[in-house]
């Protein structure tokens, strides 16, 4: 998406925002598919919320175990069915690179909703909706990023965008367990930005304008036990709170689970159930901005497989063994296309 087009989905998700009546038609005769292989509360509802407002109709399902998935029924043909039976097709997975991949077989848009540990590029638009309208602009903001940077695909689809705005400072505050993928500080340092990396949320917290909450992702863990040496490390409390500008904003995809405590809610700065709402608006305008995309007709990449050729474990390429080989040059080094992971 280029900085133009942002602006315009930003503009149609304030008018939506303003007087959603309006909107009430637009998606009439239009069927969206939800395929969730991973639970979702805010995502999928507000993804629902925002078809069903803009008149359309919502199928999927949300519990994988209950449709042919749980037969052995590859991504490919799963997707392939669903693309004939509907106008967009939504799709969360567990597996990096999932959605690039239903892109393949699919011959209507595709939108990741979630994949695995990698992006989640429409809570990014979220994400900017709400910094925009708390700061009037996305630019020369000092963003802190903090909790589980390693496996928080929030994170990284929000400093991919974050980056192309000029001016931006980040700090990425987390265990050196929890560090940032080297492909996204990678990214960080092509587009030119200041960034540095801290411990602790005190030694920071005074010079944001954004603090950017995120939970410890157990479900990412390989183990029980690596999951509880990082639980609980970060903690956004009132005493934290009275070191921050008066004007810093703390956002945070949700859910929460013991990282912000409780007494914090209530901090006007907070401002993540707003944020959730705007996901709703957002989710709207890029929603009928895609209705109005015709079919590609394009026919599904059947090419030959080249599994193995990933490193990343976590890589739909080495999970659904028919996909064929995607490579993108990024700065000069060779990146698997479907999970952005280094492959020399
Ligand atoms: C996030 C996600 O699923 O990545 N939630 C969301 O979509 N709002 C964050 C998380 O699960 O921690």
């Amino acid at each position: 998406m280029s900085l133009d087009e942002w602006e315009e989905l930003y503009r149609l998700a304030l008018r939506i925002k303003k007087s959603p009546a309006e909107f009430r038609d637009v998606c009439r005769g239009r069927i969206m598919a939800t395929l969730f292989y991973e639970p979702s509360t805010r995502t999928q509802m507000s993804f629902q919320a925002a078809m069903m407002r803009l008149g359309g109709k919502v199928i999927g399902f949300s519990d994988p175990n209950a449709s042919s998935v749980s037969k052995g029924e590859t991504l490919r043909d799963t997707v392939r069915i669903v693309t004939g039976y509907s106008d967009i097709l939504v799709i969360r997975n567990p597996i990096e690179g999932a959605a690039y991949a239903s892109a393949l077989y699919s011959h209507v848009p595709v939108i990741n909703a979630g994949d695995g540990g990698h992006l989640h590029p429409t809570q990014t638009l979220t994400d900017l909706m709400t910094i925009r309208e708390l700061k009037g602009s996305c630019e020369g903001l000092t963003v802190g990023c903090c909790g589980d940077l390693f496996n928080g695909r929030t994170v990284h689809s929000l400093l991919r965008a974050m980056s192309r705005f000029s001016g931006n400072k980040f700090v990425l505050i987390s265990t050196p367990e929890l560090k940032l993928p080297s492909y996204v500080t990678d990214e960080l340092k092509a587009a030119g930005c200041e960034f540095c990396e801290v411990q602790t949320l005190e030694e920071c917290i005074s010079e944001l304008d954004i603090l950017y909450m995120t939970r410890i992702q157990r479900e990412r863990f390989k183990t029980l036990e690596d999951y509880n040496r990082q639980a609980g490390v970060y903690r956004l409390t009132a005493d934290k709170m009275a070191l921050a500008k008066p004007d810093m904003a703390v956002l945070h995809p949700l859910p929460k689970v013991d990282e912000i405590s409780y007494d914090v809610d209530d901090d006007p700065r907070t401002q993540y159930f707003e944020q959730a709402e705007n996901g709703m608006f957002i989710r709207m305008a890029l929603i009928s901005q895609l209705c109005g995309a015709e079919r590609t007709g394009r026919p599904p990449v059947y090419g030959a497989p080249e599994a193995g050729y990933c490193k990343n474990p976590r890589c739909i390429s080495n999970h659904e063994k028919y996909l064929p080989k995607r490579v993108k040059v990024v700065g000069g080094e060779e990146r698997c296309q479907y999970c952005d992971s280094p492959i020399t």
